[in-house]
């Protein structure tokens, strides 16, 4: 039995949307806080795979039916735990597309006008000289933030765990729950609170930039050992010869290291980098550690992923218990509208 909301803990819901492979930026910056948050007894956690919002970058049906895969295998591998977790496929659960429309036909048009995301695609027309500013924006991307907000609002959510690219969309969110609850005098809706986790902000990728699947330096969390090893060689390093010391800090390999290995291998590798270190070893040591820290995940995943079955077996049990949540509050909603 999973825990109800009866009891006033805290609800913490995030979404991944499914338009590539797991990374390691990923999994540092936002699946390993939240399967630690979700531990905590303080909380009621909900994740869910954020497939409808992959419709509007990603037009390859198989494709996206791998990645959704992935996604699952990859929380599933790493420990969560579905009787704990309502953990489920946002197409699932159909309320979810009804809260959008009731939202949509609140929401402010200039509030989406001035979306980052929207906005950044009308500058690279303006850019261009595109006498059509809005050439190639489909209404998806345009109203991305209000399936957002449904997401969140339909779970009654109270954190939302994101990276700073996302905190503007929990403000839309904030911002359309308070204007429905404005216009229908209510305090039906929650207002969600976005949480970012600033020292996670910054994993490095191979060129050294923010780990990022749109800089094309990522490292896949679940690589095979060959492929992880192949790609950590390529990590850009300055040209100091091996025996020079060197130093530790904004060091992309130290960077990663210290993400996988206990505190004293940490001070370890740092008085090597003091000694002197050569690149390729430093590399080694970091393959080494990541490949020892992710097999036995690895080997859950790739289990998982030969078995989807099971996968889609957990999907349907989380979509149960979510929609056994958000049918009574669409009810509510419904009724406090009139329809
Ligand atoms: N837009 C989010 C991202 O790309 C994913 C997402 C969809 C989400 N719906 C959400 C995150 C609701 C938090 C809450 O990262």
């Amino acid at each position: 039995m999973h825990k109800t909301q009866e009891n006033h803990k805290k609800v913490v819901l995030t979404g991944v949307t499914p338009s590539g492979t797991p990374h390691i930026g990923n999994y540092i910056g936002a699946i390993k806080p939240a399967l630690d948050m979700a531990k905590s007894s303080a909380f009621d956690a909900y994740f869910f795979i954020a497939d409808y919002h992959s419709l509007i970058k990603l037009w390859d049906a198989s494709v996206r039916q791998q990645y959704i895969y992935e996604i699952a295998a990859t929380w599933l591998a790493l420990g969560l735990d579905p009787s704990k977790v309502i953990f489920y496929r946002q197409s699932d659960i159909s309320e979810i597309l009804e809260l959008n429309w009731i939202l949509t036909s609140i929401a402010a048009k200039g509030l989406l006008n001035r979306a980052h995301a929207y906005k950044a695609h009308v500058d690279e027309n303006r850019a261009q000289e595109n006498p059509d500013l809005d050439a190639g924006i489909t209404m998806g991307l345009y109203n991305y933030p209000i399936l957002m907000a449904a997401d969140i609002i339909m779970f009654n959510a109270d954190l939302v765990p994101v990276g700073k690219d996302q905190v503007q969309h929990i403000e839309i969110a904030r911002d359309i729950a308070n204007r429905f609850n404005h216009i229908y005098k209510t305090s039906l809706l929650k207002i969600p609170t976005a949480m970012v986790d600033e020292s996670c902000q910054t994993i490095p990728g191979l060129d050294g930039r923010k780990m990022s699947k749109s800089y094309g330096n990522t490292i896949p969390l679940f690589a095979p050992s060959k492929k992880l090893r192949k790609l950590i060689m390529k990590i850009k390093t300055n040209s100091q010869a091996p025996e020079e010391p060197k130093s530790t800090e904004g060091c992309t390999i130290f960077s990663l290291y210290q993400q996988f290995a206990s505190q004293e291998e940490i001070d370890h590798l740092a008085d090597e980098y003091q000694k002197g270190i050569g690149w390729g070893q430093a590399k080694q040591i970091l393959f080494e550690k990541i490949d020892e820290v992710l097999t036995p995940f690895r080997e859950k995943y790739e289990h998982l992923l030969g078995n989807t079955h099971i996968i889609d077996n957990a999907l349907e049990e989380g979509a149960k218990k979510a929609r056994a949540i958000a049918k009574p509050l669409l009810s509510s909603i419904k009724q406090q509208i009139g329809i």
